[in-house]
Order: C-alpha cells, then sequence, then structure tokens
C-alpha cells in the first residue's frame, strides 16, 4: 500500500545537474508520514505498549496526525492529537472526520513555535491518564528506522549511483534514517540536510515560522548531528517562491517542504559538479497549504508584499543563469 517508487524527473530545474523528486505526498493519509505512523503503532505493539481500545497521544503540525489517525481507524485505537496555529485547518478536519481528538495548543514556546508548548500539553495529559500511549515521533527510533528499510531503500533501488541526496528535517526521522541507510549501501553519496531559517535543529537562532512541515522550535531526540554533515538553510519566503513556481512551471502542486528542498538544489546547483544525480524527498503534496502557501492575501500579510515580488519566470531564468 506504501508508493515507495514514484520519482518525478525535473530534467531542466537547474541545467547542470540531474533532478529527480521522490514523490511521497501519493501515499494513502497523503504523505510521507504514513510509513512513520505504522512503523511506530506496530512498534509499540510488538513491546505490549499498545492493545486493542488504548488510546494515543501525539504531537503533530498536521501530516503525522493525519496519517496516525488513519492508522488508528484502521486498527481500533483511540487517538488525541496535538496542534498548534500552523496547522492547516483542512488537516484538523480530516483528522476530526478520521475519528480522532484534536486539541489545539496557541501559547509559543521560548524558541518561537509551538512544539515546546506542544509537548508539555502532552506531559500533563499522560500525568492525569497513566493508560495514555505517547509514541513520541521525536524520540522514537521506530520514526528513522523505516525510512532506512523503506524510504532510503527505495532511492538506492531507483537511482543507482546517486551523487546528492536532499532531505528536509523536522523530526529527522527521514534524514536519519537516510543517513543510516547510505552509511552502509552507498556510503559515496553525499546527504544535505534542508531545514528551515527559525528551526533550532541545527543550533541556529530561531525565530517565528509559519510552515508546518520542516523545522522545529525544540531539537528532536533522534537527531544525531555529529552524522550529519552538510545542511542547507531556506527561508520561508523562498519556499513560497519555489512552491508557486513548481505549481506554474511543471504543473506539481507542492506541499511546503517540497518548496524547501528544491530550494535548497537551486541555492546549491552551482556548486555542484556537472551532470550530477541528485534526488530531492517530497514529503507532501499542495492541497493541505491552499489558504496559505497559494493563497496571495495569506503570504503578504504574513510574509510582506515584497514576497510575491520575484515572479516565476525571474525565478525560472536566475537558477537557468546561475548553471
Ligand atoms: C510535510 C512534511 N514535510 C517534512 C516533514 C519532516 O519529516 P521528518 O519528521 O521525517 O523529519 C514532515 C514531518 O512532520 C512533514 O509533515
Amino acid at each position: 500500500m506504501v508508493q515507495d517508487d514514484v520519482f518525478l524527473h525535473l530534467d531542466d530545474a537547474a541545467a547542470n545537474i540531474d533532478l529527480y523528486l521522490k514523490i511521497e505526498g501519493l501515499n494513502p493519509a497523503g504523505s510521507i508520514k504514513l510509513k512513520t505512523a505504522r512503523s511506530m503503532v506496530e512498534d509499540a505493539e510488538r513491546r505490549g505498549v499498545l492493545r486493542r481500545g488504548s488510546r494515543l497521544i501525539e504531537s503533530s503540525s498536521g501530516s503525522l496526525g493525519i496519517a496516525l489517525a488513519v492508522v488508528s481507524a484502521a486498527k481500533g485505537y483511540r487517538f488525541l492529537c496535538v496542534t498548534d496555529p500552523s496547522t492547516s485547518a483542512l488537516s484538523v478536519e480530516i483528522i476530526r472526520a478520521l475519528g480522532a481528538e484534536v486539541v489545539t495548543v496557541n501559547r509559543l514556546d521560548a524558541s518561537g513555535g509551538y512544539l515546546g508548548t506542544r509537548i508539555g500539553y502532552i506531559h500533563e495529559q499522560l500525568a492525569e491518564d497513566q493508560d495514555l500511549v505517547w509514541l513520541n515521533q521525536y524520540a522514537n527510533p521506530a520514526n528513522w528506522a523505516v525510512h532506512d528499510r523503506c524510504t532510503a531503500a527505495a532511492i538506492t533501488a531507483a537511482v543507482p549511483d546517486l551523487d546528492y541526496l536532499f532531505v528536509g528535517t523536522g523530526t529527522s526521522g527521514t534524514l536519519m534514517g537516510c543517513i543510516h541507510h547510505f552509511s552502509r549501501h552507498s556510503p559515496g553519496t553525499r546527504i544535505i540536510a534542508v531545514d528551515a531559517v527559525g528551526s533550532v535543529n541545527f543550533g541556529h537562532p530561531a525565530a517565528r515560522r509559519y510552515i508546518p512541515g520542516i523545522g522545529t522550535s525544540r531539537r528532536p531526540e533522534i537527531l544525531r548531528t555529529e552524522l550529519v554533515d552538510d545542511t542547507e538553510l531556506v527561508a520561508e519566503t523562498d519556499t513560497v517562491r519555489t512552491c508557486r513556481w513548481l505549481a506554474r512551471r511543471y504543473g506539481l502542486f507542492a506541499g511546503g517542504s517540497t518548496g524547501s528542498v528544491v530550494r535548497a538544489v537551486l541555492q546549491r546547483a552551482p556548486e555542484l559538479p556537472a551532470g550530477s544525480r541528485v534526488v530531492a524527498v517530497s514529503p507532501d503534496l499542495g492541497e493541505r497549504y491552499v489558504q496559505t502557501i497559494y493563497n496571495d492575501d495569506w503570504v503578504t500579510g504574513t510574509y510582506g508584499p515584497e514576497c510575491l515580488k520575484e515572479s516565476d519566470d525571474e525565478l525560472f531564468e536566475l537558477t537557468r543563469a546561475r548553471n
């Protein structure tokens, strides 16, 4: 049921490289997170932590919430999803439609995000209800293990002799799974961790962010920065511009993190040797972002009118001129 073999070849995105996007948005539940949700639930079942009728709690900015709601419905678990205002209204409605409960925390944490507040809320709930089960995607090895087994294995099978792999960093499950897999099976592939400006994952200063998926306001426990040898930061304004460009230029209606990873590739392309084979992981598609990234009023109200000044043609010309 997992769609691990869908790749889109963007052969002219940057003239000197051969770029493939690994499309994860066609998975059931609409994102790469179906694999994470299933892996963590089945691991907890094997360990005897989860039994039929158990109640789960998890923090999510949307995609994992939807995926866990799908898995919980299918397996007969109750599920309470803790989200924040950057979660799209559509994601919240989908999670509720799947029979799960949603709580939205509104208080910013010390790093200007909501993750600290979401996790604080979970600790309060766990203290009150001893039967509640927290899978904790930020610290759970079953999160990255599935990307070692599936996501990364599918990339090495589809694109042998890969030179560069660009992976967004939220919980870092995808990134750490790829790092573990490629270190064994393709150690010559250089992995570039993509993060948002304002995220604390790699020790950069915290700042307010509005797009869910990539970036955190609290470093996840599974992220082992000593294993990451290259990072590329992307500003949210560039994420927005790149999503819109992908939609109009290629007909690819991409989610926010896809805009970020593609922008990271374009930022790096001038330094990459001619003919490099590059894969970027595209975690979801654009539907959940119609009211934000693809909405002119939201974009200008959030980032100012300058954000939409770089036209699609200018962005395209820029990437060609640099190569
Ligand atoms: C849309 C989207 N992109 C990227 C990510 C980051 O993936 P990971 O948590 O494996 O780092 C997430 C994680 O929630 C996501 O929902």
